[in-house]
């Protein structure tokens, strides 16, 4: 199933909320959010909210409509959100099962003494609800093109010499 990945304009917002609601998801959208959409066959199929919080990026509210998931829907609005954000560092609070699903876009999951404030806050009351969430984070790019802030800067940064990654298996 083809599908336009969009950015969605706020006369549009109410149709993200009609998508969110059918979701189950109860998330609303604030002045502050860029929403991107994907539409297919003239609905609107999937939403992502890209949020500016604290001076940080958080990816938000990333619903598929069952019959549209499995497509690479989902894969195609965080693409595009990445690249609106660009080098930039980037936060989400997935459910922990779908950490392989956002390591495919250079997120990990963030250590507790790393993880910023105002989200540390987040999770407490995400699971306080019992909800199954992990932090996750893509490194800003630095100017010389390495990620920073990820394992591998982290090891370099404490041992003090070069840590190169594994080779991909
Ligand atoms: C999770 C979600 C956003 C993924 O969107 P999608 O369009 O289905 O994802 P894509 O087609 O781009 O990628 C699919 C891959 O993501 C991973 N994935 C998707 N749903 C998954 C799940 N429930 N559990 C584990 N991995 C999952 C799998 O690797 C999957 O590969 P597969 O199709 O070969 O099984 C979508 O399924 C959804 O809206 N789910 C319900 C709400 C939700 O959990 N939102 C995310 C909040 S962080």
């Amino acid at each position: 199933m083809p599908c336009t990945i969009r950015q969605v304009e706020p006369p549009q917002y109410p149709a993200v909320l009609d998508l969110y609601r059918e979701c189950g998801y109860a998330g609303l959208i604030t002045a502050a959010d860029r929403v991107l959409g994907a539409q297919s066959q003239g609905m609107l199929v999937a939403a992502l909210r890209i949020c500016r919080d604290h001076g940080e990026w958080v990816l938000r509210g990333l619903q598929v409509r069952p019959a549209h998931q499995h497509h690479g829907v989902g894969g195609q609005l965080v693409a595009a959100a990445l690249h609106q954000i660009g080098p930039a560092r980037c936060y989400c609070i997935p459910y922990a099962h779908l950490r392989p699903f956002y390591a495919r876009f250079g997120f990990h999951k963030v250590r507790h003494a790393q993880t910023p404030p105002f989200l540390a806050e987040r999770m407490i009351d995400y699971r306080a609800r019992r909800l199954g969430v992990i932090l996750m984070m893509r490194p800003a790019v630095a100017s010389n093109g390495r990620r920073q802030g990820g394992p591998i800067s982290f090891l370099r940064e404490r041992l003090g010499h070069p840590v190169t990654a594994p080779p991909c298996p």
